[in-house]
């Protein structure tokens, strides 16, 4: 085979077959093909697109390019829950205990974040003395046990992808929805779900801008998982604002926890119902949304999630009185109101933006090697289509850092207040097959 003609063949329009996509994924990993070929490659891809059987071949080419996680020990069906990526999502930290709480097993490997706010990992290391290192022995244990383990990922899981996504970075490639899929859906299957559930966000704040385009994405993971045995689920959620009122680690673990005590935001709680349902039926543990909702309900009702949330804190090293005192949470020294100019109604909350003013504040990371510090964040104080006076709060910023006016400059930006405003749907569509 020459990478040139397969080249010519995708630039044509035609199909790639699962003999030439392992052979293109495997020599651009050990180096045999090099990038500008590889760069050709995905731009060719980006304007011709793949069949669902080419983004199949391409996802399991890539689950075979490293390691992969065996999590056979383990009983019952291994569902795993992927966000495309938002604002202040703080549904892994609610889900986990919850959908756990059911009884369905959660083995969780989580990345660091990049972006605006921390990953699950960092999240969870706002707790104090909570790590995200167990021996795979420890990690399988605590999950048999007690149906419940959060690690960091480690191991060489998906090299191609690593490599491919770092090559369609500089090369405009980046927007492509068969390379984003089978770049997420590898990590995920590499990982070892036999289940998956997405959460594809849309709206400012997200990847995917329009609402076609996340179903696009959404529909084609969907495809590729059953293509590859895999039970998949989707849900398109909104991602125009903010989800929640908190943005930054330990202010997200505070919400996270009162949300599993039932007190959360409507927002945040609606979609970890919507997410755990669809959990619990792709681990085939109820047969309908509805049932799937109704169980998770009852255990923030009796106290279940809070208490397997507390025995998963406990398990990895975790100080469980933060659930009862969330003021022993790693806290900034300043807490800075950001106030509205005029009267009227929110009509924009924009979460790329909030998102950047957040990490300004230092709660995310702008480069791999940044620090994250656990305590700093934004609170919102309102969201969009709520009321707001002129000179009341709209959000209180929580800084390390008495000078804070370019975040403040940041926020001004990303708010807007008008005469009429309207709330966003927060669940777009759901797709149960
Ligand atoms: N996220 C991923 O993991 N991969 C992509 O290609 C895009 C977003
Ligand atoms: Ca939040």
């Amino acid at each position: 085979m020459r990478v040139v003609d397969l080249i010519e063949k995708k630039q044509a329009g035609l199909a790639l077959s699962q003999e030439e996509i392992k052979f293109l994924i495997s020599g651009y990993t050990d180096g045999t093909i090099p990038d500008y070929q590889m760069s050709a490659l995905a731009m060719a891809i980006y304007f011709q697109g793949m069949t669902e059987e080419e983004a199949s071949y391409l996802t399991m080419a890539m689950v075979k390019s490293g390691d992969e996680i065996d999590l056979s020990a383990i009983h019952g069906v291994k569902v795993d829950k992927h966000s495309t990526g938002g604002v202040g999502d703080t549904t892994t930290l609610v889900l986990a205990p919850l959908v756990a709480a059911c009884g369905v097993p959660v083995a969780k490997m989580s990345g660091r974040g990049l972006g605006h706010t921390g990953g699950t990992t960092d999240k969870l290391e706002a707790i104090p003395g909570f790590s995200v290192t167990l021996s795979p022995q420890d990690f399988i244990d605590h999950v048999n046990r007690y149906k419940i383990a959060v690690v960091g990922q480690s191991g060489n899981l998906t090299p191609a992808d690593k490599k491919l996504y770092a090559l369609r970075d500089v090369t405009g490639t980046v927007q492509s929805i068969p390379l984003i899929a089978s770049s997420i859906m590898s990590k995920k299957i590499a990982a070892g779900a036999d289940a998956i559930v997405l959460d594809v966000k849309t709206g400012e704040g997200a990847f995917m801008k329009t609402l076609a385009d996340a179903e696009a994405l959404a529909h084609t993971m969907v495809k590729i998982g059953h293509q590859v045995g895999r039970k998949t689920l989707a849900v398109i959620s909104d991602m125009s604002q903010p989800l929640g009122y908190m943005i930054g680690n330990a202010l997200e673990v505070k919400e996270a926890i009162q949300t599993l005590q039932g007190q959360g935001p409507e927002d945040l709680t609606e979609l970890c119902l919507v997410l755990g349902g669809q959990m619990l039926l792709a681990a085939n543990r109820v047969t309908s949304l509805e049932e799937g909702k109704a169980l998770l309900q009852e255990q923030i009702d009796s106290g279940r999630a809070l208490e397997v949330f507390k025995t998963f804190l406990a398990n990895q090293g975790g100080d469980t009185r933060i659930v009862d005192n969330p003021d022993l949470l790693p806290q900034a020294r300043y807490q800075i109101p950001f106030l509205a100019q005029s009267t009227g109604l929110v009509s924009q909350w924009v979460a790329d933006e909030v998102g950047v003013a957040a990490m300004m504040l230092g709660a995310g990371r702008e480069t791999k090697e940044d620090i994250i510090d656990p305590a700093v964040g934004i609170e919102l104080c309102v969201k969009v289509g709520d009321p707001i006076q002129a000179g009341q709060p709209l959000a209180i910023l929580h800084s390390n850092r008495e000078d804070v006016s370019e975040v403040l400059d940041r926020l001004s930006a990303a708010v807007t207040i008008a005469d009429s405003a309207q709330a966003p749907a927060l669940i777009r569509k759901i797709i149960v097959e």
